[in-house]
């Protein structure tokens, strides 16, 4: 069949399907910039400058069982994360990274049509799996501290409505949802979907609310807090009903049995994780009040592991590329509702004294 032939055979709807904007990883820029790849300064992903607990890299390095499929049920693991949660395993279902309990969701509640409530801005693999999964994405825009606007939330619901979206933080914006807005918008009946992707960052969570609450949806990540996102693990908390069917329609093997072996040893070593998200914490407002001081840009406080900063002199593309030429890499966005804005995650000390002096270098370059 010719190539076009084929091409009209895809799903219509995913003509114009852009993807996801993802990462860079630091072999990509061999050769591209001055800097050798191990001294690249990777604060574009909010991935967790410490890495993982070093009992993980241990017990994977003495694990043997690589040829035997893990257990479908994921009865241990879901026993560790109730340990972890203080909620019961049978509300519990784990993915291979939170990102694949958004897709399951999805895929459970939306059929062709179904409209869900994004608060733009917000993490784009929430837009990216609404259409990928059929469902029309009905945008509500936050206000201009980046708050969720509960009252265009409750106004935006309509027979349609399958699902509301909610990060909390929000990533790339920081910023949280307050409980009692969460209960205003839970109070509705529509399905919530919250996600705590930062939780560990911020000890405020919705979670124990889980099962009173018929239509609340939680989820968490191992990827940020405990340094595991190249294994891919996170978790959901669910009523018992919903968890029942997403273990029935996840693929079942979707935690491989390295994740497992990460996330048990993770869970033993819980107080050096969080020693470093203290630190982490610690850094994002150290380098917060030192972005303050530079008058041309304006960062917003930030509960999570990175900080958003408009940029007010140049454009955020160009600055972001003057940083990767120089070996540090940032994320950029310039769309409505965030236009010319670098999102910075948090670094370890010394990488956030080197993006200092180099915003510093680069803030003098763009005066002249
Ligand atoms: C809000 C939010 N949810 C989910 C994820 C995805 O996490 P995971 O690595 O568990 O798929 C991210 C990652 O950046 C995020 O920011």
């Amino acid at each position: 069949m010719a190539e076009e032939g084929i091409e009209k055979l895809i799903r219509p709807e995913l003509a114009g399907f852009d993807g996801y904007a993802a990462s860079k990883s630091s072999q990509t820029l061999e050769g591209k910039v001055d800097i050798p790849v191990e001294d690249i300064i990777k604060l574009d992903a909010n991935e967790n400058p410490y890495g993982c607990s070093p009992r993980v890299t241990r017990a994977l390095a003495d694990y043997t069982d690589i040829n035997l499929y893990p257990d479908s049920e994921q009865t241990e693991l879901r026993q560790q994360l109730q340990a972890y949660t203080g909620i019961s395993m049978s509300h519990i279902v784990a993915g291979a990274g939170s990102d694949q309990l958004i897709d399951l969701v999805m895929r459970l509640f939306l059929k062709p049509g179904d409209e869900v409530i994004n608060c733009i801005p917000t993490f784009a693999m929430f837009r990216f799996f609404i259409k990928l999964c059929n469902g029309t994405p009905v945008e509500v825009p936050r206000d201009e501290n980046f708050k969720v606007d509960v009252n265009a939330v409750k106004k935006a619901i309509t027979d349609k409505t399958k699902l509301i979206l909610l990060a909390t933080p929000n990533n790339p914006t920081g910023t949280m949802t307050p409980y009692k807005d969460i209960l205003e918008i839970l109070d509705t009946g529509v399905p919530v979907l919250v996600d705590e992707a930062y939780y560990e960052f911020t000890s405020e969570t919705i979670a124990p609310l889980v099962g009173k609450y018929k239509n609340l949806m939680v989820l968490r990540t191992f990827s940020k807090w405990a340094g595991l996102a190249g294994l891919r693990v996170g978790y959901g908390m669910f009523p018992t009903k919903i968890a029942d069917y997403l273990l029935r329609i996840k693929e079942p093997y979707c935690v491989n049995v390295a994740a497992l072996v990460a996330v048990r040893e993770s869970l033993e070593e819980i107080d050096y994780l969080m020693s470093n998200v203290k630190t982490i914490i610690a850094e994002r407002e150290r380098l917060f009040s030192r972005l303050k001081k530079m008058q041309w840009l304006n960062p917003y406080p930030s509960q999570a592991n990175f900080i958003l900063c408009s940029v007010l002199k140049g454009k955020a593309k160009e600055l972001q590329q003057r940083l990767e030429d120089r070996g540090i890499l940032v994320r950029y966005f310039d769309q409505p509702l965030l236009e010319d804005s670098l999102r910075i995650s948090i670094g370890r000390p010394e990488e956030n004294d080197i993006l200092m002096e180099t915003l510093n270098e680069l803030g003098e370059e763009l005066n002249d």
